[in-house]
């Protein structure tokens, strides 16, 4: 099984049944709808009565253009069987927000409106059902409600968990529904076949800084968009992530172990001492070759007649290839995966860079043209030949390296 096709748009073919029970964060299942229909999915709104209470039909009908469903009278349907047709087209139910009262319902097995009727009438081996819980603090650490989440899981749901913070009453606490992006997120890894499951994946991410004194220091231009693509998507295919990073303008990606360093040391501080409990490592991060071997502990001052500073440097530990020895002490267990920032003459740097990291896979791309950005071209280089990847976004490249280095490791 590949990743590859759904590298367009991720939920391309898929139909999912949003049910919205009564709760505020109805405001949110608006926006989910439309980032879902982005997303290339279709969407069927199901409501209960008190959802109707927190937003109205027409604006989730406007959004998903069709018919919502409320009712389970609703003769609109020529066989007057909503419950049983609504399940069977669906390849996901979502229920966002999904109140402490349905918790309960489905907890229980009631089926007495239309949205829990259907859940029942799911057939549960086919269509998974999603749960985004919202409510109130003190309501979210009832021992019902914890109990209900519980029967819930062990019923085959997927309780997507609660955020945490203000919420509409005025309170403070876990209880708020996850915002549209974290469901969306989880919804597309619910649909991703678990390739990685089981597997634990190590990746390095952004520039590094190495200072020069408590407020200057050396950087590159790396935005550590490539490295967040594959963290993100290798967790959406089952993996479990941990993503070591220099600095960056990015948003942890969701369900990540997210590890913040600044220099080339640090980043062998954090890497080597866990890498062999790993599977795969991908070093996407763009280490500074140098440090400053004469970095000052304060500012240094511009002073009048003052001689200008001068930096001395000193050679970095190569993180990537203190990992690859380590993997060879590991009998070939761990996976590595090497990027190669060229500014010319790709194939031949990268090819070199591949026999002296002495690592199994090398990624080659041209620096210049690709930091910042949200695309990039990449060129796979192994010890059977070349491989490229053409123009296309740092998501979709993501996608399509995991599926590259599934292929090699199964080799
Ligand atoms: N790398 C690393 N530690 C370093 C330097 C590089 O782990 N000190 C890793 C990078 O994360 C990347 C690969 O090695 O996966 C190649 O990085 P790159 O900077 O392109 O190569 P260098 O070995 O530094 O060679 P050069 O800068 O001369 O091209």
């Amino acid at each position: 099984m590949t990743l590859t096709t759904q590298v367009d748009k991720p939920l391309q073919g898929k139909h999912i049944v949003l049910g919205l029970s009564g709760g505020v964060a109805c405001y949110k299942s608006a926006m989910l709808c439309r980032g879902l229909i982005k997303a290339g999915a279709t969407v069927q709104v199901v409501m209960t009565e008190s959802a109707c209470q927190f937003i109205s039909p027409v604006t989730m009908q406007a959004l998903s253009n069709r018919q919502v469903f409320i009712s389970q009278w609703d003769n609109a349907i020529p066989n007057n069987m909503a419950h049983i047709n609504l399940s069977r087209e669906a390849d996901a139910i979502v229920i966002a927000p999904c109140s402490a009262d349905l918790m309960a319902k489905l907890a229980q097995g009631h089926a007495n409106d239309l949205l829990s009727l259907m859940c029942v009438a799911r057939p549960a081996q086919k269509v998974p059902l999603l749960v985004a819980p919202a409510m109130n603090r003190e309501m979210w650490e009832h021992p019902a409600v914890q109990r209900n989440a519980r029967q819930l899981e062990q019923d085959g749901a997927i309780v997507l968990g609660v955020g945490q913070g203000d919420q509409a009453c005025g309170e403070t606490g876990d209880g708020r529904m996850l915002e549209p992006d974290e469901l969306l997120h989880d919804i597309q890894k619910a649909l991703t076949p678990p390739i990685l499951k089981g597997q634990r994946w190590l990746i390095t991410a952004g520039p590094t800084f190495e200072a020069i004194d408590p407020v200057r220091g050396i950087t590159n231009r790396s935005s550590g968009k490539m490295g967040y693509s594959i963290a993100a998507a290798a967790q959406m295919a089952g993996a479990e992530v941990v993503l070591v990073s220099g600095p960056v303008a990015l948003a942890c990606p969701r369900h990540v172990q997210t590890i913040a360093i600044e220099s080339a040391q640090d980043l062998l501080n954090a890497c080597l001492p866990i890498a062999a409990g790993f599977d795969v490592f991908v070093a996407c991060a763009a280490v500074a070759d140098w440090r400053v071997a004469n970095a000052s502990d304060q500012k240094i001052k511009k002073e009048a007649g003052k001689a200008l500073p001068s930096l001395e440097f000193t050679e970095n530990p190569d993180i990537l290839a203190s990992v690859a020895q380590l993997e060879q002490a590991q009998n070939g267990q761990l996976f590595c995966v090497g990027f190669a920032a060229e500014s010319e003459n790709l194939q031949e740097h990268a090819s070199a860079k591949r026999l002296r990291k002495k690592i199994p896979l090398l990624v080659g791309n041209i620096g210049p043209a690709t930091f910042g950005k949200d695309e990039n071209a990449l060129l796979l280089i192994d010890d059977q030949g070349l491989e490229q990847l053409p123009l296309a976004s740092k998501t979709q490249l993501a996608i399509q390296l995991i599926d590259a280095i599934q292929k090699r490791r199964n080799h």
